[in-house]
């Protein structure tokens, strides 16, 4: 913290706004004077925002870096389980290995779901979005734990954290097993994170010597810890700004799945492939991009709001595509209409001018279809893995106090104006 100061001069009277410094990134003003002048900020899309203050992932956009509690994100993708990740993020250091023994093992215990929970499933009709079952089954878990849980319990809290990992490979893989119309698969304990998770997914009842592919478990699991955490994104607000309120946690999850879901963050791994089945092939990405240029459609799967030069997780994500391909060899026309795309963007002056790059979704919705993740699951595989992310910022606004979110607006609508009865109010 520095006490450098910034002043806002409003009708000839000075108000000093206190210059923040954080540890890595740019300072932030702190604009609660502008209350005291009469005004509020204003800053649509929150382009230049800093409502919380965090310790848990930085990214710094211009030179395309993502740390979780400091560690790149390429050396924890490369090095690092996923569940070792998600203690990093929800406790501030990667754990020793007794930690990481203890931590596995908790996760463990808790895969399974309420018996109950089945019958939720049953509500829906097969052909649900799989996203939208997960808003219902996710937001249904506050009803098997709400009485007895006290946010304002450390423990009560952590288990929850726990808990929510455990269970979003359970649910994940139930929603898909329902739209199939497949028996549920119970987890299996001896598997790790993403073996389970596939061993869920893919296996049936009668598969007693099921084994996921290994290359497959670990694309799978630097998937999971792709799509970790992402700092104040609009999902992750949303779950700060519903667990403002002091909202049962799992309504908040759900609340942060449905904000996920959309095709300009979460649903854009979806929508990558829905636009390929629009293009169809090669011959036809040429006219693909005249009307992406004419802004009648937008190329999924590239640009990002933060990061203008590249997206470290992409790049992580290429490699591992790479990989995944060449270890399935996998020869589908798809796949190369992508590849070509790619190449085809990444000289495009349109796109170098807009500093527009493939992100993550771009290269996890190829691998997802090469691994035989249908195409309405990919967004489901993203809520998973950034459930750790969402819970660790739900903890950090647990731990010390603070406010109810409640922004402020520019009111544009109609003066004040007297009631008019119904029969004298004129058409329109
Ligand atoms: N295709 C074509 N043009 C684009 C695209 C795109 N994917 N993204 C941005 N642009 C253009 C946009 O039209 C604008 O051009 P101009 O200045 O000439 O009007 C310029 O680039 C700047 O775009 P913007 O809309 O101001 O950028 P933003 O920061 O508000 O939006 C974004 C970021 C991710 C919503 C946007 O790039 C987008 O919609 N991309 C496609 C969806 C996608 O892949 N989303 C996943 C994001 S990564 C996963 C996650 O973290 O959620």
């Amino acid at each position: 913290m520095a006490d450098n100061q910034a002043t806002l001069t409003v009708d000839g009277k000075d108000y000093q706004l206190p210059i923040i410094e954080g540890t890595l990134g740019p300072s932030v003003i702190e604009v609660a004077a502008f209350q005291k002048a009469g005004y509020w900020t204003y800053d649509p899309g929150f382009m230049a925002t800093a409502p919380v203050e965090s310790k848990i992932t930085f990214i710094d956009g211009g030179k395309g870096e993502l740390l979780h509690r400091g560690y790149p994100i390429d050396q924890l993708a490369n090095n690092a389980e996923y569940l070792e990740v998600a203690y990093a993020l929800i406790h501030g250091d990667l754990p020793n290995s007794e930690q990481k023994a203890d931590f596995f093992k908790k996760i463990r215990e808790h895969t399974g779901v309420h018996d109950q929970l089945r019958k939720f499933f049953e509500g829906f009709r097969r052909d649900a979005h799989p996203m939208a079952i997960m808003v219902g089954v996710v937001g249904a878990l506050s009803a098997f734990y709400h009485e007895h849980l006290d946010v304002s319990n450390e423990e009560h809290r952590e288990i929850t954290a726990i808990r929510l990992i455990a269970k979003m490979p359970t649910l994940a893989a139930m929603s898909y097993k329902y739209s199939r119309g497949e028996p549920f698969m119970y987890p299996r304990n001896d598997f790790n994170y993403a073996e389970n998770f596939l061993y869920m997914m893919f296996a049936t009842p009668g598969d007693v010597d099921y084994k996921p592919n290994d290359v497959i478990t670990r694309a799978m699991d630097k998937i999971f810890t792709l799509h970790a955490d992402h700092e104040q994104n609009a999902s992750t607000s949303t779950v700060r700004l519903a667990g403002s309120t002091g909202a049962n946690p799992y309504a908040c999850i759900a609340a942060g799945i449905a904000a996920l879901w959309g095709p300009s963050h979460g649903g854009a791994n979806e929508a990558v492939l829905e636009m390929l089945d629009e293009i169809g092939s090669v011959e036809n990405v040429p006219e693909f991009m005249e009307k992406v240029k004419s802004r009648e459609v937008k190329l999924m799967g590239f640009g990002h709001r933060v990061y203008k030069n590249f997206d470290p997780r992409a790049q992580v994500m290429k490699e591992t595509c790479d990989e995944v391909l060449g270890a399935l060899g996998i020869n589908d026309p798809k796949l190369e209409l992508a590849m070509a795309l790619e190449k085809i963007a990444l000289e495009d002056p349109f796109f170098v001018e807009r500093n527009l790059y493939p992100n993550v979704d771009f290269y996890s919705g190829i691998i997802l279809k090469a691994i035989g993740i249908p195409t309405s699951m990919f967004t489901v595989i993203f809520s998973l893995a950034r459930t750790s992310g969402w819970i660790s910022h739900w903890l950090e606004m647990h731990s010390a106090p603070f406010k109810i979110g409640r922004p402020r607006q520019l009111y544009t609508g109609e003066t004040r104006r007297d009631f008019v009865k119904v029969e004298d109010r004129k058409q329109k």
